[in-house]
């Protein structure tokens, strides 16, 4: 399979290091930052440009859209009208309008398109779908996105969000909790309802990103769940006690499924658990498949998509809703873009 990757910054480190580990062919990058560009291509050995469109006239088996969330549309609907196979990152866009708009142009011309949303392929994770079955009647959920930000980073946060509307900071919810929202809708289904939502800042950041968000739903199934979501300065918290503080719990009538995932850059050192209580077994069952790159399982599968298997990516329609539930989140805040103050496409 040959991949190109349109944006070489942090993100794009990753996918790189898995299309070769995977040995797939890495033929071009693309970032409008010259210097990003040629790093990520001189270590990965392939070719550079600063030019998305000559990128995109090239033939490729998929292009993966790794810039910032506030170009995701723009790109991954110019790789889509170009012919182009996409793994566009997550968030799928920042506004679900836009999302809505990708969903009717993958659509009409039929192109694979596959989300980011890569928690979701780990083994464990999947061991987490028949947990979440076995629970009965489902009465209550939590998602829960806690992760360490220094108290030092927010000059830095402050002075990126100043300097550019494309920062890829759109707060702890969108950049952090986003993945959990995806899995809340695989393994609890449709959300009827935003009953409640608060978003809080850090002083000193314009436009504003939060750094905490609480949100309650109540889910088509009939049961409420409550999503809270922070960057606070707290680095012994968690399950491994190191700051990483992300689950998500299913409650029902015969059981509580629980699901503890991993710091995402720690792909080769953490494994996410999941564990069910049966209530009529009176008995806690555990599941650990080990560590597993979860971006090299986007690869693999996505190899696998190509060639007409079933594979659990998310789809464009999957991802839109998780952007509408983001969306609607940020209303019942009394939010309307976001980013405050920044308005969104
Ligand atoms: N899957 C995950 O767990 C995960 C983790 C971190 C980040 N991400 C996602 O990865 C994406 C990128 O984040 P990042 O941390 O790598 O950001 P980054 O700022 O480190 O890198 C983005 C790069 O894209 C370039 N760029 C911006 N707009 C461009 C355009 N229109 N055309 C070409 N190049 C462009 C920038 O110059 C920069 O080099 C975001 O969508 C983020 O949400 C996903």
């Amino acid at each position: 399979m040959k991949v190109n990757i349109v944006g070489a910054g942090n993100i794009a480190e990753y996918h790189a290091r898995s299309i070769k580990a995977l040995g797939h062919e890495l033929g071009l990058v693309a970032d409008f930052n010259e210097k990003s560009a040629q790093a990520l291509a001189d270590k990965y050995g392939c070719r550079w440009t600063t030019s998305t469109d000559s990128l995109l006239s090239e033939q490729a088996d998929l292009v993966t859209v790794a810039v910032p969330n506030a170009y995701h549309y723009d790109v991954a609907a110019a790789a889509v009208k170009a012919g182009h196979a996409v793994l566009c990152e997550k968030p799928m866009t920042r506004s679900s309008e836009n999302s809505r708009q990708l969903v009717e142009l993958v659509k009409q011309t039929g192109r694979p398109f596959f989300v980011g949303y890569m928690k979701r392929l780990h083994p464990t994770v999947q061991k987490f779908a028949d947990y979440s079955s076995r629970i009965g009647q489902m009465r209550s959920g939590l998602v829960r996105v806690y992760h360490p930000m220094p108290d030092a980073s927010w000059p830095m946060i402050a002075n990126h969000l100043a300097l550019s509307p494309g920062s890829p900071m759109d707060g702890v919810f969108v950049n952090s909790g986003s993945h959990m929202l995806d899995l809340l809708l695989q393994f609890a289904g449709p959300v009827k309802k935003v009953l409640a939502a608060r978003m809080q800042y850090h002083d000193g950041c314009y436009p504003k990103v939060d750094k905490m968000a609480h949100a309650l739903l109540e889910m088509e199934n009939g049961a409420t769940v409550t999503v809270e979501c922070g960057w606070l300065s707290l680095f012994g918290v968690g399950r491994r006690e190191n700051g990483w503080d992300e689950l998500i719990e299913l409650r029902g009538d015969e059981g509580l499924a629980t699901l503890h995932t991993t710091w995402w850059e720690r792909p080769q050192f953490e494994s996410p658990v999941a564990e069910l209580w049966d209530e009529s077994l009176k008995a806690k069952e555990s599941f650990n498949a080990g560590m597993v790159d979860n971006f090299q399982e986007e690869y693999r599968l996505i190899e696998k998509a190509l060639s007409g298997e079933s594979v659990p990516l998310a789809t464009v329609e999957e991802a839109f809703a998780v952007d509408q539930l983001i969306d609607d989140i940020f209303a019942a805040a009394g939010i309307h873009s976001q980013k405050e103050g920044v308005v969104t496409q």
